[in-house]
């Protein structure tokens, strides 16, 4: 709890660009917890050098991605946009925990049997503990919820293991999180192969929406957009193409799926395709007007990363003190 609100946590990795799909399924839910919840949201770079990173590449990335985010509409100040970096108490507490967490456990974690498939030349021990470093950002926060993917479930869950472990020797110190899964918002595929989730590592350039993509990319992008071939807008699982532009187009207007189909009743894929083309950019313009007008700003975007850095470290320490008492370390003479 900080000033009576429940606490919610979120982190996001600085690789790649954002998508609409990161827009529309997640990004979007996010503008309204502020009323509800103390919001904290950890660009994670110490998550994103378990992988080899170039090192301007990661810094500038991750500039952007907290530049868009507050383009996208998070107001800073509500809500705590940060640098994991800058917060030592994560790294702190990850030591700790990974003194909590069994390796069994990790060697369960489906995540690290992918990414050490995918980089065999650098299977190293961060990639192993990285669910630890993960458990560590959430409970550093005494975060009651935590909007996640379903592919992090897993990790949410070895959180709770190790908070439960942790309080059961040392009392109630943690938080136990939960999940936040968000209002089954529209799930956006991919624009080329629509049973497949639409991702920012998609290979295919027009499979994916990003959020910087200009507006005549986009409608291109819809234009190519793969569909059926009859020819009507109806919302079908067996029309994933189609069903897809619908999700999108509704998850942007408002409008029902049903409403969507009347709409564009008798009307054709081309026109369908193109109207969801241009309001997915009249919606996307500001937010891209908004990020370039920020990116000049260097000063107020430093100024917010300073202010977000000393609050998310405050809450941090306070967290941190409790558990290196708890674990028997010696107090700090000051
Ligand atoms: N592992 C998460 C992902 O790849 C990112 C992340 C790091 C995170 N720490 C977190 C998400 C804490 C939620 C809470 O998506």
């Amino acid at each position: 709890m900080l000033d009576g609100k429940k606490m919610l946590f979120s982190g996001m990795q600085a690789t790649g660009t954002l998508t609409l799909g990161n827009y529309l399924g997640a990004l979007k839910n996010w503008l309204t917890m502020s009323e509800e919840y103390e919001c904290f949201y950890s660009v994670v770079d110490l998550h994103s050098i378990t992988v080899r990173q170039d090192p301007a590449e990661l810094r500038k990335r991750a500039r952007n991605l907290l530049t868009l985010y507050i383009a996208a509409g998070l107001d800073p100040v509500k809500n705590c946009i940060y640098y994991q970096s800058h917060v030592s108490g994560h790294a702190e507490l990850a030591w700790i925990l990974n003194c909590f967490t069994y390796v069994g456990e990790l060697n369960r974690m489906t995540q690290f049997k992918d990414k050490a498939a995918k980089h065999a030349d650098n299977i190293n021990a961060g990639l192993y503990t990285y669910p630890v470093l993960m458990a560590a950002d959430i409970l550093l926060f005494q975060a009651d919820v935590v909007p996640v993917g379903i592919d992090q479930m897993q990790h949410l869950e070895i959180t709770r293991d190790i908070a439960e472990r942790f309080n059961n020797i040392y009392g109630d110190v943690f938080t136990i999180p939960e999940a936040y899964l968000g209002k089954t918002g529209a799930k956006i595929m991919s624009l080329q192969e629509p049973t497949k989730k639409m991702s920012k590592s998609d290979e295919n350039p027009n499979a994916s929406i990003l959020l910087m993509d200009d507006t005549d990319t986009i409608i291109r992008k819809f234009k190519r957009a793969v569909t059926d071939s009859d020819n009507t807008i109806l919302y079908k699982d067996e029309k994933p193409g189609i069903k897809n532009l619908i999700d999108i187009y509704s998850s942007v207007t408002g409008k029902t799926p049903a409403e969507v189909e009347k709409e564009f009743d008798g009307k054709g894929y081309g026109d369908f395709k193109l109207a969801v083309g241009e309001t997915v950019a009249d919606m996307l313009k500001p937010v891209q007007d908004k990020f370039n007008e920020l990116s000049k700003d260097k000063e107020y975007i430093d100024g917010i990363i300073k202010a977000n850095a000393e609050k998310a470290s405050y809450v941090a320490n306070k967290t941190l003190r409790k558990v290196k008492k708890k674990v028997g370390f010696p107090e700090m003479i000051r």
